[in-house]
């Protein structure tokens, strides 16, 4: 991904981490803290875009799967919202879950914010997952939206998961990555 002459970087076990801050301490501290880690034990791959000697945002990626379990068991919810995507009838017991990529953690530096660069990030994840020389099959993207970000998300396609995280700090968010 290239942007402005900033460059896209994935973060491996000797990168040095630049200066960041998008004014959320837990997001900071996960990229100083916890993404190496993260990635020693395959748990989740992160990405940084670097300029102007600082981390300009940076975001992680794991898999995932949208389950009936996500819409409270409900299985008709399951159809409506997500299986009739597909665009033909579902039988009995077909499809209990869709593969699903994960923006485990998003971060736009404090300086950068409101500038594009977090909807860059979306829908350059939007290209990634669906070409076709992907190696594995993903349909949704999904996140845990802190409620701050939430319309971010919205702006950017994404749909709540159920009602049920209604009053939760943070809501389980998806995009259909072939409606675009
Ligand atoms: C939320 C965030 C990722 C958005 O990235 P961005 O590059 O600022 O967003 P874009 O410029 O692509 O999109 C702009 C939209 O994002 C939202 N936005 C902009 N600045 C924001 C901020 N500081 N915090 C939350 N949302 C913000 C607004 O809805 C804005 O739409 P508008 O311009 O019509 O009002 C980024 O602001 C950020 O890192 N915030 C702090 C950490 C966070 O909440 N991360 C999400 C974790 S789930």
């Amino acid at each position: 991904m290239v942007m402005n002459g900033f460059e896209t970087i994935k973060v491996v076990a000797d990168t040095q981490m630049l200066p960041f801050d998008c004014g959320n301490t837990e997001l900071n501290g996960f990229l100083f803290n916890d993404a190496k880690t993260h990635l020693k034990e395959r748990i989740a791959v992160t990405y940084l875009i670097i300029g102007e000697g600082r981390t300009v945002a940076y975001w992680s990626y794991l898999n995932d799967k949208i389950s009936v379990s996500d819409m409270n068991g409900n299985r008709e919810s399951f159809i409506k919202r997500i299986a009739s995507r597909l665009g033909h009838e579902i039988k009995d017991k077909e499809y209990e879950s869709f593969p699903a990529v994960k923006i485990g953690r998003l971060g736009v530096g404090k300086e950068y914010a409101g500038s594009g660069i977090g909807s860059h990030i979306i829908n350059h994840t939007k290209t990634l997952f669906v070409s076709e020389g992907s190696s594995s099959g993903c349909r949704f993207i999904t996140v845990d939206a802190f409620k701050e970000s939430i319309p971010f998300y919205r702006k950017n396609g994404f749909e709540f998961m159920s009602g049920r995280d209604r009053k939760s700090e943070t809501r389980q968010m998806y995009c259909d990555l072939l409606q675009m």
